[in-house]
């Protein structure tokens, strides 16, 4: 279906989990959108073909951790759709290990997972903000996680995602008045991040024992909220929404 004035978003991580859903959703409301993945090439294509059924969508392969990478996705966007509306920095990694086990993270962890969850925001939106700014109202939405208070699957992961929401605020700054740059901090999400379907239910079992409000997030849930900040009017910038059932208020 061609819409050739609808606007233009970019989804790094859209081969599946919470990416895929993010990019279904701007589907379904006419964006024409931007699936960037490393290399899950037939789940990518899988996304692609559900996002066809609603709007224009392209594929591109791309490694968002090297900045030849993101500059590519930038050229082939702005050849093939004109200049960017919304950029979405999903992408991202972590190595389960336990609190406790300091001799299981090292260096290289550290800066693997920071590379990932860090630095390609940083460099997709350095990519970007050029054509960013030349749309109307644009908007940056950075996936972060409530493991940025110190929680979740790993030293390593808790930091990166510290440094997401300070990448975050700093953006905001940086880029206001014309860039609104958010942050969504999901809790546990039902994805293949968290291993076999089985372990995906017996984690998200567990999560809901502990929560507030005794529940876990479908990636669709999570898209939903990021729809919300896609859809905001150009007042909302620097926010941090916190998607976790309540997880975040816990001691
Ligand atoms: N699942 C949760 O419980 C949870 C909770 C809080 C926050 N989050 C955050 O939500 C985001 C998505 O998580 P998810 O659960 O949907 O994870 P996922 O199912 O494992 O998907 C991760 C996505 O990131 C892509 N990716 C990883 N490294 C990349 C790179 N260097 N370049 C390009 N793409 C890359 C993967 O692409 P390929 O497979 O093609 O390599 C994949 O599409 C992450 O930022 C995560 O930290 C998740």
């Amino acid at each position: 279906m061609k819409n050739i004035f609808s606007k233009v978003a970019i989804v790094t991580g859209a081969s599946k989990g919470l990416g895929a859903s993010i990019s279904l959703e701007l589907a379904k409301e006419k964006f024409k959108v931007v699936l960037v993945y490393r290399k899950s090439t037939s789940e990518a294509k899988n996304v692609l073909n559900k996002c066809k059924k609603y709007s224009d969508a392209i594929l591109i392969k791309a490694d968002v951790t090297k900045n030849i990478d993101c500059l590519k996705v930038v050229e082939k966007v702005k050849k093939k759709f004109g200049n960017i509306n919304i950029l979405i920095n999903n992408a991202g990694k972590t190595k389960f290990v336990q609190f406790k086990k300091l001799n299981n993270l090292n260096e290289k962890d550290f800066l693997d997972i920071y590379n990932t969850n860090v630095i390609s925001a940083f460099l997709m939106i350095r990519a970007c903000h050029s054509s960013l700014l030349k749309s109307k109202n644009p908007k940056v939405i950075n996936i972060s996680s409530v493991a940025s208070l110190g929680l979740g699957s790993s030293i390593a992961y808790a930091c990166s995602k510290g440094a997401m929401n300070s990448l975050s605020l700093a953006l905001a700054r940086t880029f206001a008045p014309e860039i609104a740059v958010n942050t969504i901090s999901p809790g546990y999400i039902k994805t293949s991040w968290h291993g076999t379907k089985k372990q995906v239910l017996k984690k998200a079992e567990e999560y809901e024992k502990s929560v507030l409000l005794k529940r876990s997030a479908t990636p669709e849930e999570v898209a939903k909220t990021v729809m919300w900040f896609v859809n905001c009017p150009h007042l909302v910038t620097g926010e941090n929404v916190f998607v976790d059932a309540g997880l975040h208020l816990q001691s």
